[in-house]
């Protein structure tokens, strides 16, 4: 397995970007200093030796210069005022986003980074209004079913807010899926080394995406918990083998225009100056056990 490395030694100026940008080192100059795949176990497919290459002489994977979009500057407000206009949306219209908007989203996705550049996400999409209804109608019918069966019920007296999202349920109130039409889970496989970011990361690169395509979205931690306590959901999404549901997001043609950005109340940030490492063992075994909570 050599990941297809190719060099086109006619365009190669010898410059050696790519065996100094290569994070595993697998590449190594040839005996004319160009670059040749040295161990190829290493290579991640990142594809960074073949993005950096000023004359497009590379190709790897069977991937080639030409078809690659060109690096354009962006305007930096525009990418700040889309984070800050960005909201939750809870009313959508009650229509199928077109084929080419979602497939403009399934492009995009195909970039986000992952972990060890795992690159093995999968991800379930309903884009089917209709569908859409038939998977909300089954979730909501299981939901109320469940809280009905005499144990729950009794649990879901003490969890006041599980309670009250039946009755939401029951007075045909959308509160789990918000009236979207359309929904994507972001799945990762479980051996991968960071399934979860990788799931969060796709989805907030999708969240932004879709803002500037003019679509709602919103973050669904009640269809997530769907699926981890109804598995039987997981197979209506075809989640494949091996993989875990890691989020949900709604999204649809909005129904509903913000005016104006919200003005958050800033986190706490810290300048961290030079510091001492003389931590007492009470306080490095409270921050390692504080580490690995949850
Ligand atoms: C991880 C996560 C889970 C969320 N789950 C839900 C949800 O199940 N239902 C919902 O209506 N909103 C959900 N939200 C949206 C938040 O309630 C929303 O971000 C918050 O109210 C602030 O509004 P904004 O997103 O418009 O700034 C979720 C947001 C996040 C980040």
């Amino acid at each position: 397995m050599n990941h297809k490395f190719k060099v086109d030694y006619e365009k190669c100026i010898k410059c050696g970007l790519c065996i100094e940008n290569c994070s595993t080192r697998a590449l190594a100059y040839d005996d004319y200093n160009s670059p040749k795949m040295d161990k190829p176990k290493n290579c991640m497919e990142c594809q960074h030796c073949f993005a950096i290459c000023p004359v497009g002489a590379i190709s790897i994977m069977g991937k080639e210069a030409q078809n690659s979009s060109e690096i354009r500057q962006i305007n930096p407000d525009d990418i700040l005022n889309l984070i800050q206009s960005r909201r939750s949306i809870r009313k959508y219209k009650q229509e199928n986003v077109s084929k080419e908007t979602i497939q403009k989203l399934k492009d995009m996705l195909n970039y986000v980074p992952t972990g060890k550049n795992n690159h093995r996400l999968h991800f379930s999409f309903i884009e089917d209004i209709d569908v859409m209804n038939d998977f909300r109608g089954k979730v909501n019918t299981t939901i109320v079913n469940f809280f009905n069966k005499k144990p729950v019920k009794f649990l879901s007296e003490k969890f006041k807010k599980l309670e009250k999202m039946r009755n939401a349920i029951l007075k045909g109130n959308d509160v789990i899926f918000r009236g979207a039409p359309h929904l994507v889970v972001a799945c990762a496989p479980v051996n991968s080394s960071c399934p979860n970011q990788d799931g969060i990361i796709a989805l907030s690169y999708f969240e932004l995406y879709a803002n500037s395509l003019n679509l709602g979205t919103c973050w669904c931690g009640y269809a997530y918990a769907v699926l981890k306590l109804f598995p039987e959901f997981c197979e209506y999404l075809q989640i494949p083998d091996g993989y875990q549901p890691i989020y949900v997001m709604l999204f649809g043609n909005k129904d509903i225009e913000y005016k104006r950005t919200t003005q958050p109340n800033p986190y706490s940030f810290l300048t961290i100056e030079k510091q001492d490492l003389n931590v007492d063992i009470f306080t490095k075994i409270k921050r390692f056990f504080l580490n690995i909570a949850r």
